[in-house]
């Protein structure tokens, strides 16, 4: 098993080796030391936990292309590893489940799910947060703010393809709602906590904006 995660750990640190869109390898290392945490709090299976964070991003489209190319290449990883059939299927529907970023109807994720799917959302707000949004809007050629794009809280798949916005307005599109969507306890204490700082961080940005501090 130890085996498995090492092995895993080297696939997925070299396949992320290029990526400056948020999804680099010390975003997964964060993702799953948070999985562990939560999961132990949760008494989720640990293993289950390890292996979908350590693979959630590789079915991110910006990674591989599509999302069915990327749970095509999560599941060879898998197969090639060696894992079991039924640890392939529950550890593909996590991925599955948790990654997409659309308005379908998704299944109900597994407690294991649920407990990445926390890890994924907290590795989002707080410093780290604030620090991959304006690391991300950079790489994207995005201002840090505009005040000449509107502040919206809601924007459709095809918006976002094509629509401009910027670091601070991502907050209010998706990073500050994403408190309320948690699922488990212990991820709630911690995901409310780098919230109030996002807030904080926002109010001092608008100040120094406007020369008031
Ligand atoms: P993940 O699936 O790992 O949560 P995402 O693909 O949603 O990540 O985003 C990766 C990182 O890039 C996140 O930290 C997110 O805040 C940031 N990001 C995503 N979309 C935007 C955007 N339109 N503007 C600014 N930052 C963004
Ligand atoms: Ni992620």
């Amino acid at each position: 098993m130890i085996n498995r995660i090492n092995q895993t750990e080297h696939y997925v640190r070299n396949e992320l080796k290029n990526d400056f869109s948020g999804h680099d390898w010390y975003h997964i290392h964060r993702v799953r030391q948070l999985a562990l945490e939560i999961g132990k709090k949760e008494n989720a299976d640990l293993y289950i936990c390890e292996m979908a964070a350590l693979l959630h991003d590789i079915a991110d489209e910006k990674i591989s292309g599509s999302e069915e190319a990327g749970l095509l290449k999560v599941r060879t990883w898998l197969e090639t590893i060696g894992e079991k059939k039924e640890n392939i299927e529950t550890i593909l529907e996590i991925i599955e489940n948790m990654s997409f970023k659309g308005g379908t109807q998704r299944k109900t994720l597994s407690l294991e799910g649920k407990v990445v799917q926390d890890a994924d959302r907290l590795d989002a707000i707080g410093a780290i947060g604030i620090g991959r949004t304006f690391a991300y809007s950079g790489a994207k050629g995005q201002l840090m703010f505009d005040p000449e794009i509107p502040v919206r809280d809601h924007m459709t798949k095809e918006e976002y393809r094509n629509g401009k916005s910027t670091a601070v307005n991502h907050f209010y599109e998706k990073l500050l709602k994403l408190k309320d969507r948690i699922n488990t306890e212990y991820a709630r204490k911690l995901a409310e906590e780098r919230h109030r700082f996002m807030e904080v961080f926002l109010e001092q940005f608008r100040l120094e904006w406007d020369g008031k501090k």
